[in-house]
């Protein structure tokens, strides 16, 4: 048997909500396992890229032996019904960049999970997945909303379990999406995030993330303008993310933007606008990143409300 998944990127945080708050977007992975036949041929995995510019060291970024998080991924659901993996060949097609920020690592373990579950006659539900992804992940923000679709707020409870609930985007805000040729890997990224803030800047958080929640209910562009804000891992990460800075300076003023924030543990970046003034803004930033001579995918993508759906069963 073999059975395909087709997983949506994800952008995490949204500014204020880390660790806690992730989207779905258009651009998807695919992954295959199949059952081989040959008894003794282990697990096999095999990384094929449709992303031309990706180049050999992006992809190493997805180990390819059994220390791979798709791996573990697979084997945490195995042994969860006392079995392990055994005679496995699985195949990742890659459309989504790897270490930008985009949720690279959590389609993988979100596909290896929905097609092993398929493989195994469904033992898991989706309480199960979501917990063994973001056991696997660490963090609940890009697995949940690669699983379900759409804008989640989800947190990963003392006891493992994941909570979330999805949120509505207003259609009259638009997501661009600046993808940078530079990597950052996530481990880097989360290593310069300190152990303990400031209490003030806990509460900065806070206040914003309750800011957003209404922001999107209501609609209110200008609560949303303040929302964008966060103090709990943007401010770390800033030196590591050539251009965040010049590129949220060169914004601020710019008529229809809502705010300018890092996607996930980045260096993509979103950029949030009221509809309109599209190529004014993706100048801006394809400006910016010229000067210190980083060339940048951007584009403006809807939210992608499905999550991560098997697409073939042989
Ligand atoms: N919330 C995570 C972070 C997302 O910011 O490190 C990265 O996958």
């Amino acid at each position: 048997m073999k059975v395909s998944v087709k997983v949506p990127a994800t952008t995490a945080n949204l500014g204020p909500g880390f660790d806690c708050m992730g989207m779905a977007l258009p651009v998807y992975n695919t992954v295959t396992i199949e059952e081989t036949v040959l008894p003794g041929t282990g697990v096999e995995i095999n990384v094929i890229s449709e992303d031309d510019k990706a180049d050999e060291l992006s992809l190493e970024h997805i180990p390819m032996d059994e220390n791979s998080i798709i791996y573990k991924a697979v084997e945490l659901l195995y042994n969860s019904i006392g079995q392990t993996p055994s005679e496995l060949k699985i195949t990742i097609h890659t459309q989504i960049p790897v270490a930008r920020g985009l949720g690279s690592s959590a389609s993988v373990i979100v596909g290896g999970l929905l097609a092993a579950n398929e493989l195994l006659g469904h033992p898991a539900d989706e309480a199960a997945l979501l917990s063994i992804a973001t056991e696997v992940e660490g963090h609940p923000d890009n697995v949940t909303p690669a699983i379900v679709g759409g804008l989640v707020l989800t947190s990963s409870e003392d006891d493992g379990s994941i909570v979330y609930r999805k949120l509505e985007w207003p259609k009259e805000w638009s997501i661009t999406v600046c993808i940078p040729e530079y990597e950052l890997a996530t481990d880097i990224s989360r290593s310069v995030l300190p152990k303990e803030v400031p209490i003030q800047d806990a509460v900065f958080n806070a206040k914003r993330l309750g800011m957003f929640v209404h922001a999107l209910h209501t609609k209110d562009s200008a609560l949303m303008k303040l929302a964008l804000k966060d103090k709990l891992h943007q401010p770390y990460r800033m030196k590591l993310v050539p251009g965040l800075e010049k590129i949220t300076e060169n914004l601020k003023h710019e008529e229809n933007v809502l705010g300018c924030v890092l996607s996930g543990a980045g260096p993509a970046i979103l950029v949030i606008s009221e509809k309109n003034n599209l190529d004014k803004i993706k100048s801006i930033v394809r400006d910016t990143w010229n000067d210190l001579n980083v060339k940048a995918e951007i584009l403006t993508l809807p939210v992608e409300e499905q999550g991560a759906q098997i697409i073939k069963i042989d």
